[in-house]
């Protein structure tokens, strides 16, 4: 099938912030799920000098904790632009609860677990920002990521002097010692990694199928919309980049 291309219309979806948050976010999650399996399961020393010379360990655990500085910065952030963004970053953008979000849930499911390719596409039912599915993920990774900074700087707060980590020295007594504490951090973990794996392919199948730059719109910020098959009350929400 050759889509008419002429009538594709570039959006600004993406802000600034928004990509900078999602990269550098996607960055150090790498950085901590690497380093956090070394702190879990520790190579053996394969040097003979003293261990207080080489120091391999504490560089390892110094790297996790400025990717965890870094994580929570751009988690606060982020936070912050849920209530200043454009209205595909607003927190009103991740609410499932409308007659709309309902209706692109079952689009979604269609498509993307049943495989099932629309022959006469509604429209209506693609969504220039996050799709509904897409947006509770994106709250269960918030979830999760709470989860992580709760207990990892709950962890570390026994560890250093700063203010910030003694915010939440309460967290390792209340789920009942450091063992229960490192139990639950590490096993958040997993489905981070699972949800990660997930996302990247729906992001890579949604611009194969769509074709309207998904992938790029992370980058560029832009994603394209058919305006003339679009419902009027969506093709004002076409913003071109002053
Ligand atoms: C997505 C985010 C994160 C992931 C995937 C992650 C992963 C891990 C893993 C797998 C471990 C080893 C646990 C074990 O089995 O003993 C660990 C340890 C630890 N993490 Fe994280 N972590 C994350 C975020 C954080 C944050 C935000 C902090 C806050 C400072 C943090 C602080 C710590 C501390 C203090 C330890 C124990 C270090 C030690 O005992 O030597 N982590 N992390
Ligand atoms: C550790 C890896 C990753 C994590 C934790 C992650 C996390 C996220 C989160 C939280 C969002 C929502 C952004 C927001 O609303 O502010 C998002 C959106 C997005 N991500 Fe990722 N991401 C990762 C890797 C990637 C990669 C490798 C790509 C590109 C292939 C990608 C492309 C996108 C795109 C295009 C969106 C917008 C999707 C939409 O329309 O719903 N992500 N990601």
């Amino acid at each position: 099938m050759i889509l008419n291309r002429s009538n594709f219309k570039r959006a600004y979806v993406w802000q600034l912030p928004v990509r900078f948050f999602h990269w550098l976010n996607a960055m150090s999650i790498t950085v901590l799920c690497i380093t956090g399996f070394i702190i879990a399961d520790p190579p053996a020393l394969l040097s003979s000098a003293d261990a207080t010379e080489i120091y391999r360990f504490g560089i390892v655990r110094f790297i996790h904790f400025v990717a965890a500085y870094t994580f929570v910065i751009m988690i606060l952030m982020r936070f912050y632009w849920a209530f200043v963004g454009n209205r595909y970053a607003r927190w009103s953008a991740y609410w499932p609860f409308t007659q709309k979000a309902l209706k692109n849930i079952f689009h979604v499911f269609k498509v993307d677990v049943l495989l099932l390719n629309e022959k006469n596409r509604d429209l209506r039912n693609i969504s220039v920002g996050h799709n509904t599915v897409a947006a509770m993920a994106y709250i269960a990774f918030f979830i999760l990521f709470l989860i992580m900074i709760f207990t990892g700087f709950g962890l570390y707060s026994s560890m250093t002097t700063a203010w910030f980590p003694k915010l939440f020295s309460w967290v390792v007594p209340l789920l009942g010692g450091d063992f229960a504490a490192r139990l639950v951090h590490h096993t958040v973990m997993w489905p981070i990694i699972l949800i990660v794996i997930i996302h990247v392919y729906l992001v890579l199948y949604h611009d194969w199928l769509e074709g309207r730059g998904e992938v790029s719109s992370m980058v560029s910020g832009y994603k394209f919309v058919v305006t003339d098959r679009f419902p009027k009350e969506e093709i004002e929400i076409i913003e071109e980049k002053k």
